[in-house]
């Protein structure tokens, strides 16, 4: 596993639409456990493929407070049901210090293809819910400051 650098805000690739994983391969598998090391070193519950140059449709996100008990994978994601509402504060490894405070949904559910190419659903509420959401936009060229309604102080 490698820390790959990441991408900040200003990066063109991060204003692109992701293309979708066709090859479930050594090179996937390489890939996302890099985004892996490299989002818990940086601190963050999310990343994705462009974050890290690379223009796939790849996310990992962790909520969980031990680093690795809840790792999850999503490749090829898509919200298909979401409900309510939160507002809450929200960042990006991709635009350093600076939250602001977004809405966003208090449940959704996405399907997505792990990385062996196998399809399932999952449904996230809350931080989980904000993530999803968060991550998901990336894949779309979208950045949370799109999103926010009032800048804020911090996480
Ligand atoms: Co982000």
């Amino acid at each position: 596993m490698a820390i790959r650098e990441i991408r900040l805000e200003g990066d063109e690739i991060l204003t692109k639409k992701c293309k979708e994983v066709k090859l479930f391969n050594e090179r996937l598998h390489t890939l996302l456990d890099d985004m892996y090391e490299t989002m818990t070193k940086a601190g963050g519950v999310g990343l994705t493929g462009p974050q890290v140059g690379v223009l796939k449709r790849v996310v990992v996100i962790d909520v969980g407070e031990t680093p690795g008990e809840n790792k999850i994978e999503l490749v090829n994601p898509e919200i298909i049901e979401s409900e309510g509402s939160q507002r809450d504060s929200e960042g990006c490894l991709s635009v350093p210090d600076i939250f602001g405070i977004v809405e966003r949904p208090k449940k959704v559910t996405v399907r997505a293809q792990d990385r062996y190419g196998k399809w399932f659903k999952l449904t996230g509420e809350d931080l989980l819910a904000r993530a999803i959401c968060h991550e998901t936009d990336h894949l779309e060229g979208i950045i949370f400051r799109e999103h926010v309604i009032e800048y804020c102080e911090k996480k």
